[in-house]
């Protein structure tokens, strides 16, 4: 965790309600001019924090505007992120990031709305976040990869949500083939890979992210509230957003660099760990409609989930639906 966030963390938890600047300094073995600049930092991120000399800091409020200008600076990344185009509200931003992509926009760039009026969801649904309520956000990566590695794209984001997750909020949440990001079973956030490629390279690739930030579970659609959560709720505070995007980008570019120097194996590896599927009895649903029940053996090298049905025969499931089965 970062100084910021654990002072943050120090602010959102103190049940006294001050705490000195002394204390803050202790606490995190840094002199007291320091802790100030980081306060003065947080500030600028849209933290409000009350500061006396006489008692010292006190977490006041969250002001949750998107600003892409502060997330650029802090921003510790060299793809992801170097350029971000912020809009209140556009139909999708997986398509403004197809098009500005296909316009040539350079690796890394980073489409985030506050609002989608069209925005779009895995197997042809669509993605409903109520204004300001949610992370929705779209990144164009380049890979030199071949189209049948495009999935391991889709896996590293899903590491990268996960992590971003529990580096800001301490939740664990729990990864669901192929990219559903669960807490305590309920959908927090989702992603939707799109490509553009030839027979034997691609020309980019769009991943788009949406996360469940402050979503008040009374304003979601009646249909969601059974089988989705969000941030706020789980953690019955407030998450900023800016603060979460930075960590999301930084840990995009953590697992794409890790998948481009180290191979499609060490996002596998990475992705069983987080996804805890391995050995449990699934009921998988192929874009055919085909169902197979069976014991979840992993995923493979492109990114399938294997499934051993009862008879002994694995099966490679490239898309789908799966569920837990008893
Ligand atoms: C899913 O069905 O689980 C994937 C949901 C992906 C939603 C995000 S929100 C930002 C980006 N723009 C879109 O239109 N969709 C993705």
């Amino acid at each position: 965790m970062r100084e910021e966030e654990k002072i943050i963390n120090a602010l959102a938890e103190s049940t006294e309600d001050f705490l000195s600047g002394q204390e803050l300094a202790e606490k995190l073995g840094l002199s007291r001019t320091a802790i100030w600049k980081k306060i003065r930092n947080l500030r600028k991120l849209g933290f409000e924090i009350e500061g006396t000399s006489a008692k010292g800091y006190r977490l006041t409020g969250v002001l949750d505007t998107i600003n892409p200008d502060e997330i650029k600076k802090r921003l510790k990344t060299r793809i992801i992120g170097r350029e971000i185009i912020y809009k209140t509200v556009t139909q999708s931003t997986n398509s403004d990031a197809f098009e500005l992509a296909k316009e040539g926009a350079p690796e890394g760039t980073c489409i985030i709305a506050d609002v989608q009026t069209a925005g779009r969801g895995r197997l042809g649904r669509s993605w409903l976040a109520k204004p300001s309520s949610s992370i929705l956000t779209s990144i164009i990566i380049k890979p030199r990869i071949p189209p049948s590695q495009a999935p391991m794209l889709t896996l590293s984001a899903g590491i990268a949500v996960h992590r971003a997750i529990e580096r800001v909020t301490s939740l664990i949440p729990h990864i669901k083939w192929p990219n559903d990001i669960l807490i305590n079973d309920k959908k927090v956030a989702g992603i939707l890979t799109e490509m553009s490629a030839e027979l034997d390279s691609v020309h980019f690739v769009i991943v788009g992210i949406g996360i469940n930030v402050n979503y008040d579970l009374r304003d979601m659609p009646d249909e969601l509230i059974k089988i989705a959560t969000s941030l706020s709720t789980e953690t019955g505070r407030f998450i900023p957003r800016n603060y979460l995007l930075t960590a999301l980008y930084e840990e995009m570019e953590g697992a794409y660099r890790r998948f481009t120097r180290q191979g499609p194996s060490i996002i596998v590896e990475e992705w069983q760990e987080r996804a805890h599927i391995n050995g449990r009895r699934v009921s998988a649903t192929t874009m055919n409609g085909v169902r197979i029940i069976g014991w979840a053996q992993g995923v493979d090298d492109d990114g399938a989930l294997l499934v051993k049905t009862d008879s002994g025969a694995v099966h490679r499931i490239t898309a789908g639906e799966v569920l837990f089965a008893h």
